[in-house]
C-alpha cells in the first residue's frame, strides 16, 4: 500500500463519496489510498502531462486497481463529464493553478472539493465565494511549508464559516483555521508579522497584509471574536 506524505493523508480524510477523480494526479498514491480505505468505491485520475500519466498508469497497475480506478489523459475537468463524480481533489498546486482548472471546468465541478494548494489558499477562498462553495473544514499541515487542505462544498447562500470572524483575516488564513488556532497557524501568521513589519509603510500593499496580520493573531488571542 503506497504511503502518503502527511498534507495527502490530511486530503484523503477528508474524501468520502461513491466516485471521485483526482485531477493532478501524478504517482495515483491518492487514488490508490482511497480505494484501499473504502473512501469511495471508484477514483478517475487525471492527468495532462505523459510523463507523470505514464507514472499514474503504472501505479495502478502495480496496486491491480484497475477496474475501481480509471486513469485519463486531459487538462482538468475536460476528461470528466457532468454528474460524473460526486467529489474532486486538487493537490500539489500552486492556488492559481488550481484556481484556472476550477474556472475552466463549468457544469463539469462536483458538489464537493479537497484542495491543497501548495502555497496561500486566498485566491482558492475567493472563488469558492464568488461560485456558492462553502468551506466545510480546514486543516494546515506542518511540512516544507504550511500547507493549507480545504473542504468545500456546494450550498447556496452566505457561508456561515466567515459569521463572526474578520473577513480580510479569513480570506487570507481561513476561518476554521484561525477559530481551531493551534501551534502551527500561530508560527506561520507570526512569521508573516516579523516579515510584514520589516517592510511595510503606509500606502504599501505590505501595510495591509500586516494590519490582517495582526488582525489574525488578535483572532488567535481570542482578542477579536
Ligand atoms: C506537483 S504534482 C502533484 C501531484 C499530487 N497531486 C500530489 O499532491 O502529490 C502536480 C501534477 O498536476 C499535473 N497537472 C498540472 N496541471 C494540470 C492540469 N491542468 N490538468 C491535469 N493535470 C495537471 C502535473 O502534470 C503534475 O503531475
Amino acid at each position: 500500500m503506497p504511503t502518503l506524505d502527511a498534507r495527502l493523508e490530511a486530503v484523503l480524510d477528508l474524501i468520502r463519496t461513491d466516485v471521485h477523480a483526482d485531477i493532478g494526479s501524478d504517482h495515483a498514491r491518492l487514488p490508490v489510498r482511497i480505494i484501499w480505505g473504502s473512501r469511495a468505491s471508484r477514483c478517475i485520475a487525471v492527468e495532462l502531462n505523459p510523463g507523470p500519466l505514464e507514472q499514474a498508469r503504472r501505479s495502478v497497475a502495480r496496486s491491480r486497481l484497475q477496474d475501481q480506478i480509471e486513469v485519463r489523459e486531459g487538462d482538468g475537468f475536460g476528461p470528466i463529464l457532468p454528474g460524473e463524480v460526486g467529489s474532486a481533489s486538487l493537490c500539489g498546486m500552486g492556488a492559481h493553478t488550481i484556481r484556472g482548472i476550477l474556472e475552466r471546468a463549468g457544469g463539469r465541478l462536483p458538489p464537493a472539493l479537497i484542495l491543497q494548494p501548495n502555497d496561500s489558499a486566498l485566491l482558492l477562498r475567493l472563488w469558492a465565494r464568488e461560485a456558492g462553495y462553502h468551506v466545510r473544514a480546514e486543516r494546515l499541515i506542518a511540512g516544507y511549508w504550511p500547507y493549507p487542505v480545504l473542504r468545500l462544498e456546494e450550498v447556496s447562500g452566505p457561508d456561515p464559516a466567515y459569521e463572526g470572524v474578520p473577513l480580510d483575516a479569513a480570506l487570507k488564513y481561513g476561518p476554521l483555521l484561525l477559530r481551531a488556532g493551534g501551534e502551527v497557524i500561530r508560527s506561520q501568521i507570526e512569521a508573516d508579522v516579523l516579515r510584514l513589519s520589516k517592510v511595510a509603510a503606509p500606502g504599501r500593499e505590505s501595510w495591509d497584509e500586516l494590519e490582517t496580520a495582526k488582525t489574525a493573531l488578535a483572532v488567535l488571542d481570542n482578542r477579536v471574536k
